[in-house]
Formats: C-alpha cells, structure tokens, sequence
C-alpha cells in the first residue's frame, strides 16, 4: 500500500484548510522530496485560501511556498541537491507547479524543484529556515526586474542608491540585505519601532512612511549624500507613488527602475523616463528555473553559509502544527509587523 501523510487541504475558495491524509509522491526527476519541520506563511496563502486568488487551478489544493526540513528523497535527474538526510530549507510552491498538490508546502512531505533547494547550516533552527524562501526570491526578482544582475558588486565609488519602501516587510528586509550584498547605499522606510532594525540588516537611513514630509526628506539626504538614485523597490501596496515623487527629484536626466511587489493596478501612476515592472519571474519556464537556481544556489547559498543573510524579519512561531494554520494565516489576513509567522510542523 502506498505510503500516506498528512496535509492541510484547501477543499474550495473562502473554505478553512482541512487536514487529510494524501499518499506521499515518488519525486519527479527534477524534485526533491522534504519531510517538512517548519513552514512560514505569505499573503497569498490567506489570498488562494479565501479568495481562490491568484487562481488555484487544481482542488484540493496544498498551498503554502515556505518549507525547511529534511530531504527524504531525490528525482533521477537531481545532481545539485543536498544528500539525503541533510537538513533544507525549500521553496515548495503548487504556485510554480501549475497546482500540483504534491508541491505544495503546507503538509508533512512535499516536493520541490532541485533548483529551489538549500542546505540549511546547523547554526538555523528550522524555524530560521523556513522564513527565506519566497521572500528572499522575491527581493532577489527585483533586481533582474530592475535589470540589475544578481552578481553585481558595486564599491562606494559608484556611489550607487536604491530606495525600499516597505522595509519592515518579510520581502522588505531581504530587498535591504541584499542591497547590501549587492553593494548598494540603501534608503528605505519603516515605522519609527524598526528603524535599529532596518539599519541593522544593512540600512544606510531609515525613513517614516507616515510622515507627511518623508519625500522631501528622502531627496535632502540623497542629495546631502551626493549619491545616484535611479532604482527602486516598492515593496507594499500604496508604495508607487511615493517611490516615483522621490525619483522625479533624484534621476536627474537618467532613466529609473521600479520593481513593483503588489500586482501593478490598472491605470497606476507613471513617471517620465521610468520603468516601472510588476517584480514577478519570467513566465518562461526554462528562464524561470535557471534564474530561481541563481537566486537559491547562486546567491543564497553561499550568503548562508557564512552568515552574511540572516533569517529576517523577526520570527513569530505560532503552535498546532498542521491543525493551527488557520489560525495562523487569519493572524497574517489581519497584518503583521516587521514579525514572519512561521509554523513548526
Ligand atoms: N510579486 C511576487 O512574486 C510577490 C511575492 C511575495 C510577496 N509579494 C507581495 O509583496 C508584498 C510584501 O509581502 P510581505 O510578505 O513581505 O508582506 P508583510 O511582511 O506581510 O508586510 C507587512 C509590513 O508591511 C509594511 N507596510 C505596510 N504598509 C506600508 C506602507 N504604506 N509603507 C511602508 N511599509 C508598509 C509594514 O511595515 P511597518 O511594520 O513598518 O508598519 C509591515 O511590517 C505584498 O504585497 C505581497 O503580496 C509579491
């Protein structure tokens, strides 16, 4: 008799996630096979789970992207994934398998494409681990939406800025630390309470989003700082505009980027001179693949080894198991700040 375990299943949009017992897949050639310890939680969880939104194409489904755990098993084809028994940390995502249940991250075995798996150091919980995986490949799409390759390494001569609006958030504190890695100067905003905490991750000044003179005050210390300011991440909803008032002062006569987290509403604000894209990977699947191995093995990887990517912004562990994600995701619908909800399994 094949092999069984257990899952959280969303049956229908706007229906609780039911825990079943689902038979337990044979990896594909390019999966790798996690026995989940942790898994951390994303607004498109609540999103697909209340609203069947972006689509869910197949029912029951087994949503979730964030795993950390141990990999039980390899695909055929597998060559660049850790052993079996070592400890991961996986983007499990039905999202990019066109919905296949197997791939989801929220049950107790799931698969993940190999390109999409790291080795966890024994210096991170499981916990630590499963708060990486979207949010760090989101932060890292920015770039190449930007047109700004992932092996950029700018020095303080090139006198390069980036502005993040929406820090705090999980994508927000990996698009900061990242800069950094990437070598640029980073302005960013938060609420006054995270600001250390912005700074600490590799912020050079942290900006109040609330208060009505943050742009003014955004351009003065570009300018007092004699730096570039052409790029940019608008990481939350309501960022754009405010993003394009700060580059219409400081691009000067350059063209500017925007890398746009939200879905870009219809008729979203513009700015001459300026590329603004939805921050999504290429639809392509063979780009698409190649570049979540650039992100994960490329860039991650060696990042975590030495300690320089620290697991951001602060955990918020929630209990129940499989059992206590529906609490936890209507914790993520009702907002969290500078926390990640991650749950151990
Ligand atoms: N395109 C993609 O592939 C992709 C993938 C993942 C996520 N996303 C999107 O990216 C966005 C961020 O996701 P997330 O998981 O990182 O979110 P999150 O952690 O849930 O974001 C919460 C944070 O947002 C900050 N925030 C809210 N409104 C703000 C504003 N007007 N200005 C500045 N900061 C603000 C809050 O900061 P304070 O605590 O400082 O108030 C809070 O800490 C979401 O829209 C999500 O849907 C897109």
């Amino acid at each position: 008799m094949a092999k069984t375990h257990a899952a959280a299943v969303s049956q229908q949009a706007g229906t609780p996630l039911v825990v079943v017992e689902r038979e337990t897949p044979e990896p594909g050639p390019n999966d790798v096979l996690i026995e989940v310890k942790a898994v951390a939680l994303n607004p498109i969880d609540f999103y697909q789970r209340d609203y069947g939104m972006p689509p869910v194409p197949i029912y029951p489904a087994v949503l979730g992207s964030d795993v950390a755990g141990y990999v039980t098993k390899v695909g055929s084809n597998v060559t660049t994934a850790p052993p079996v028994g070592s400890r991961v940390l996986a983007l499990a995502s039905a999202f990019y398998q066109n919905g296949s249940p197997d791939h989801g991250a929220f049950q107790k075995f799931a698969l993940a494409q190999s390109e999409a798996v790291t080795a966890l150091p024994d210096s991170l919980s499981f916990e630590q681990g499963a708060v990486y995986p979207l949010a760090v490949m989101t932060a890292l799409t920015a770039w190449t939406t930007m047109g700004i390759s992932l092996t950029t390494r700018f020095t303080p001569a090139d006198k390069q800025a980036v502005l993040i609006w929406g820090a705090a958030s999980s994508v927000g504190t990996y698009a900061v630390q990242s800069a950094k890695a990437l070598g640029f100067t980073v302005y960013a905003t938060a609420s006054p309470k995270h600001h250390d905490y912005i700074k600490s991750l590799g912020a050079h000044a942290v900006f109040d989003y609330k208060d009505a003179d943050v742009v003014s005050k955004i351009v003065s210390a570009v300018r007092q700082d004699g730096l570039k300011l052409y790029n940019a991440h608008a990481v939350v909803d309501g960022a754009l505009q405010h993003v394009l008032d700060v580059l219409k002062e400081t691009k000067g006569q350059n063209p500017a980027q925007v890398a746009n987290s939200p879905v870009l509403p219809e008729g979203h604000p513009t700015l001459d001179n300026t590329t603004i894209k939805f921050n999504y990977p290429s639809f392509d699947k063979e780009v698409r693949d190649k570049h979540i191995g650039d992100c994960f093995h490329g860039f991650l990887a060696p990042l975590l080894k030495n300690g320089a990517l620290v697991p951001s912004p602060h955990l918020q562990v929630e209990s129940g198991g499989l059992e206590g994600l529906n609490g936890a995701l209507d914790k993520q619908r009702a907002g969290v700040s500078g926390t990640k909800i991650v749950v151990p399994l």
